[in-house]
């Protein structure tokens, strides 16, 4: 029992998602600046109040870091590392289809967001790319943290 509920916790470990990730790299990747005018991608976060806020960033961001770069109010309890759905946010249909497909992890996670809609997906799944330029993201009402209680990510 006690190992099991070793490798449980190790499966909740935000730095063991970190190592399986791809580019996972905690945010520091999204805090530096473009190297060319040419790699800066534009995206439009709604708020919950329908306030729009346009932030610079550039290819290969993850959307949830860059959010928290500029202060958008996305939790990211698991720090990007498909554990919890507290990063949901919903896609303008614009730009829904031309997302690469979620993973089933992502689907049951989204299952799981107060508020799923036919456009939900988890922001820290999204990365930049040219043709995302102005990509629309709204927040929901409400995100529901049961990833780890009272666990709040700091940015970097
Ligand atoms: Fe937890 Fe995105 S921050 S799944």
């Amino acid at each position: 029992m006690g190992a099991l509920r070793g490798f449980v916790a190790q499966l909740r470990s935000p730095l063991y998602h970190r190592s399986l990730h791809p580019r996972n790299n905690g945010g520091e990747y999204e805090w530096k600046d473009p190297d060319s005018p040419l790699d800066v991608v534009h995206v439009e976060f709604v708020s919950r109040s329908g306030e729009v806020t346009r932030v610079a960033g550039k290819v290969g961001d993850n959307v949830m870091y860059l959010a928290q770069r500029h202060g958008i109010s996305i939790e990211g309890a698991c720090e990007a590392s498909l554990a919890c759905c507290t990063c949901h946010v919903y896609v303008d249909d614009k730009f829904y289809d031309m997302l690469p497909s979620p993973s089933e992890t992502e689907e049951d996670l989204l299952d799981m967001a107060p508020g799923l809609r036919e456009t939900s997906r988890l922001s820290c799944q999204i990365l930049l790319r040219r043709d995302l330029e102005s990509i629309k993201l709204t927040l929901p009402r409400a995100t529901r943290n049961f990833y780890v209680d009272g666990h709040r990510p700091t940015p970097h």
